[in-house]
Parts: C-alpha cells; sequence; structure tokens
C-alpha cells in the first residue's frame, strides 16, 4: 500500500512531483483558498484566469491540472473541487484527497495539502485524518492477478502538507489514524477482490490469523471438528456442498486500560455464494466472492483497533464457508440444528448468510458481550431498498443503533434504519422446525431476516448491518469508491469503538 505521511513545508517547497490543493466554489465560481494561490503564485500563475480557463467548476470530484514551474522544476498542480465552501465538511475533504491520489501522476510522489480555509466547523486532527483516509482510499487498486501493468494509480508516496494557519501537530496525529484506517479498509479490500479459488474457507482462515497476529491480536480456528463438536450445525450445513469445510475464527484484542465494554463484531464470510443446490442464475454469482464482505469489515476494523492500540475489549467472529451444490449439499427441506440448540428448516439454500451467522452470533452471545454487531451481505432486498450507497441498519438497542448511525455520518459510510416489527415473524414459523430460513418471496426480506438473527441475540444489545449494496461496486466513483470491494462498514466500526475507548 502506498505509504502515506505527513510533513511541514513551505508550500511552493514541498517536496513532491504533485501537488493537490481544494478548491472551493463562492457564489458558483471556482474560488482558489489561501494554499492554492499562493502555490499558483510562486509560479507566476494567475489562478483565478487559469481555473476560469478550463472550466473548473469546484464541485466535488472536479479536478483541474494544471503544470506550474516552480523555481528549476516543474509539478503538477491539482487543483480539486470541494463544492460550495459554505457548505464543504469532513466529508467533501475526504473525497477531495481521494479524487487527488486517483488523478495524480502514476508513479509519482503526491503531496496533499490540508486546508485552512473550508470546513469551517472541523477541527485540524479531523481534517488530518479524513484526508489521510480519502488519501488512502483513492490511492488503492487490486492489482495481484495482474501480470501486466493496469490502468490504476500507483503512488511512491503521499504527503499530507498543513496549509496555512493549520496545526501541524494536530494534522500529524489525525493523518497516523486516517492511514491506518485506509489501511485497514484496503486490507477488507483484497481480501474480497480475491479471486474465490484463492479465499477458500481454511485458506482465508489463515489469511486472516496471520495477519491479526502480526497486529499482536490473538486468533483461534474452529475446523469442521471442533464445528461438528461445538453443535454448529449452521455453519455445518451450509459447507457441506462445497470440497472444503468451513472455519469459525475468533480474533481477540484487548488494549491496555481497557473498560467494562466488550463488543462482539460477527462477520458473514460465504466465500462464493452459488446458491447451494437452489443455484443462483449465472448473471447473480459474478459478484458473489463479495459475499464474505462482512467478514472482511470486521477482520480490517479490528486490524485499525489493534494498530491504534484502542482501549476497548473487541473479539470478532467470522463465520467461513463456501456455499456449493455438491452431492452432499444441504438439501432443501433438511433441518439443521444451531449452536443455540434452535432448528431451522431449510426451504431455500440461498439464504444461507443467516444461518452461518445464526450459530456465530449464538456463540457470541455466550461470551456475555456488552453489544453485538453482525454485518453481511445479507439480502438482495437491501440493494433494491436502500441501492448501492447505504447500508440497512436494524437491532434492539435504541441506543447503540444510534450510536452507530451517528459513527457511520463520522466516517462518511450511511447506515439508514429499518424496523424489526415482532408482527413479521410468524413469515419465519416452519411446519416441522422451530423456524424456516425464508419468509415470503417480494415480502420485507431485508427484515425478516433480520429478525432471524434476532432469534440468536438473546438480550445483548444488538446490531446488524445489511450491506448487501455497498459493499460491492461494479462502477466506483472516481474517488473513494473503486470499482469492486468497497471495504465498507470498517470505517463505521472504527468510528464506533473509538467512542468506547
Ligand atoms: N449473498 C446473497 C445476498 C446478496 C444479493 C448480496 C445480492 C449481494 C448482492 C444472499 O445469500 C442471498 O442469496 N439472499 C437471498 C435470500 C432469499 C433466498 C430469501 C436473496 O436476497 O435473494
Ligand atoms: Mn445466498
Ligand atoms: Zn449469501
Amino acid at each position: 500500500m502506498t505509504p502515506i505521511e505527513s510533513a511541514v513545508s513551505a508550500i511552493e517547497d514541498i517536496d513532491a512531483q504533485v501537488i493537490a490543493c481544494v478548491v472551493a466554489a463562492v457564489d458558483d465560481a471556482p474560488h482558489a483558498g489561501r494554499d492554492a494561490d499562493r502555490l499558483a503564485g510562486a509560479a507566476g500563475v494567475d489562478l483565478a484566469a487559469v481555473l476560469e480557463a478550463l472550466h473548473s467548476t469546484a464541485d466535488v470530484g472536479d479536478v483541474t491540472r494544471v503544470p506550474l514551474r516552480l523555481g528549476d522544476r516543474t509539478v503538477l498542480g491539482l487543483f480539486v473541487g470541494v463544492g460550495p465552501r459554505d457548505e464543504a465538511g469532513a466529508d467533501a475533504l475526504r473525497r477531495a484527497a481521494a479524487v487527488a491520489a486517483r488523478n495524480a501522476t502514476k508513479d509519482a510522489t503526491l503531496a496533499i495539502v490540508v486546508p485552512g480555509d473550508v470546513a469551517g466547523d472541523v477541527d485540524d486532527a479531523e481534517r488530518g485524518r479524513v484526508m489521510a483516509e480519502g488519501a488512502g482510499l483513492g490511492a488503492y487498486a487490486y492489482t495481484e492477478h495482474r501480470t501486466k501493468s493496469a490502468d490504476a494509480p500507483s503512488l511512491e508516496r503521499i504527503t499530507l502538507v498543513p496549509g496555512e494557519d493549520v496545526d501541524a501537530e494536530a494534522v500529524a496525529r489525525g493523518v497516523a489514524r486516517g492511514r491506518a484506517v485506509a489501511d485497514g479498509a484496503n486490507t477488507a479490500r483484497d481480501l474480497v477482490n480475491t479471486p474465490p479459488a484463492f479465499k477458500r474457507p481454511p485458506e482465508l482462515a489463515a489469511r486472516i490469523v496471520g495477519l491479526a497476529e502480526s497486529a499482536g491480536m490473538t486468533a483461534r480456528v474452529f475446523d469442521e471438528d471442533a464445528l461438528r463438536e461445538g453443535g454448529f450445525g449452521g455453519l455445518i450445513g451450509v459447507g457441506r456442498g462445497s470440497s472444503v469445510q468451513p472455519r469459525l475464527v475468533e480474533l481477540a484484542y484487548a488494549g491496555d486500560g481497557v473498560g467494562d465494554d466488550h463488543v462482539v463484531l460477527v462477520g458473514k464470510g460465504i466465500t462464493f455464494d452459488s446458491g447451494g443446490l437452489s443455484l443462483k442464475p449465472s448473471e447473480a454469482m459474478v459478484t458473489m466472492k463479495s459475499d464474505m464482505s462482512g467478514a472482511a469489515a470486521v477482520a480490517g476494523a479490528m486490524l485499525v483497533v489493534a494498530r491504534l492500540e484502542l482501549g476497548v475489549r473487541v473479539t470478532g467472529l467470522l463465520a467461513l464457508a463456501e456455499n456449493m451444490p455438491g452431492g452432499d449439499a444441504t438439501r432443501v427441506s433438511d433441518v439443521l440444528t444451531h449452536r443455540n440448540g434452535t432448528t431451522v428448516e431449510v426451504l431455500n439454500t440461498d439464504a444461507e448468510g443467516r444461518l452461518v451467522l445464526a450459530d456465530a452470533l449464538a456463540y457470541g452471545q455466550e461470551l456475555e458481550p456488552t453489544a453485538m454487531i453482525d454485518l453481511a451481505t445479507l439480502t438482495g432486498a437491501q440493494v433494491v431498498a436502500l441501492g448501492g450507497r447505504i447500508a440497512g441498519l436494524m437491532g434492539t438497542d435504541d441506543q447503540l443503533l444510534s450510536t452507530l448511525a451517528d459513527a457511520g455520518t463520522a466516517a462518511g459510510e450511511s447506515l439508514w434504519r429499518l424496523p424489526l416489527p415482532s408482527e413479521y415473524r410468524e413469515h419465519l414459523r416452519s411446519e416441522v422446525a422451530d423456524l424456516k430460513n425464508i419468509g415470503k418471496a417480494r415480502e420485507a426480506q431485508t427484515i425478516v431476516a433480520g429478525l432471524f438473527l434476532k432469534e440468536f441475540t438473546g438480550e445483548v444489545p444488538w446490531a446488524h448491518l445489511d450491506i448487501a449494496g455497498p459493499a460491492f461496486d461494479d462502477a466506483g466513483d472516481g474517488g473513494i469508491i473503486p470499482k469492486g470491494a468497497t471495504g465498507f462498514g470498517v470505517r463505521t466500526l472504527v468510528r464506533y469503538l473509538e467512542t468506547l475507548g
């Protein structure tokens, strides 16, 4: 991953080949801030005239490229928009930094100036943080399986430089946080973008354990024998159709001076969702290597927590299985028994996420945490309801849910609350078992999936994020969100855990 640092420098002396400054709109016209003016001035350029001539809009996502002669060197000036000056906040700064990273010259060194004269209510540490986050996220590319150089950014280094009247020490602190967050999200992206043959459950478990241990966490892997002995009938049942067995990964972090809070994070980790015997049509499988995005987000967030040494106890439970239609696959109408003894009639093997999560949630409940949060690419209906940028948020504890929604807002990830009405629980009534794993066709499937999970959470304050839409993007947004895996959830989880320690 591209190294990200902070350094203090007079703007005209910045040691980089590409220098990015933000431009805001004032009265609908681009208006260079103090730092941009100073940079252009040092090169003898009338920036206002250049921005006008090159049709800069100063909108978020807009970039104007201006070569600048500084003394005896030429640098590329990138003037990136943050939108109307009075409306630009942390989100606009994050996105502008991402756009700068995506638009810098290949293999270059990039400096991004952290401005003091836009985003009025954002403190200097937060400025450094969100711009480092954005830069790291924007610089991401998945190149593991390319043999030729890709049309993707690859920067040698990114330096965040505090602009005029910006506290350098605060920016440095923020950059250290933002860089860690971007790295965690990018690690989650790498896991999700990995082709499914290279991350089958045992291999993915080993890879995540390696990452966790090198960050100082402890890890335990439940193999098929441990799962069978432990009564994890959902994980075993979903994994049966695959030639490789499921795994449950338990990651544990406890920083120094942790308080009483203990958060259990649960992630859906279906390494490929073919649907099982209820086979998906081919087009619907195309993105199903991303069906372990919840598990990837949990792992990514915990790596950040460990790196930042947050003072909170966190346990991660990653339910890894491959949903395949093999000869021993769970049949439609089979009954599984979960970790807590609940029996479930499987009437659609493509509703497999809730089956593996049920076991993990039941096990998480046994750890008696103060809060439990699961992330899952759980339902196609979530994508229909909220689309590709907003996750569905459900759960049993109003305070937890509103704290999470606020964490999402601060992190630049949107969560929208859906109800869990007990009236709909009857959709899950089975004729032969305690529950069935599907409700009614075309009726509230995201909510009904949430109600299914609720059965396995007991009295523990619990939140469920259905991230089916925002976890993976075929198009990208040209800035923070790349084509493919987005790392959705990592930033929100870290922000939430920061509120606890
Ligand atoms: N992994 C899918 C949900 C999904 C769909 C995620 C599209 C991302 C994009 C999940 O396992 C699934 O297949 N859900 C079914 C449930 C149904 C059979 C009750 C769905 O939503 O169609
Ligand atoms: Mn499925
Ligand atoms: Zn699935």
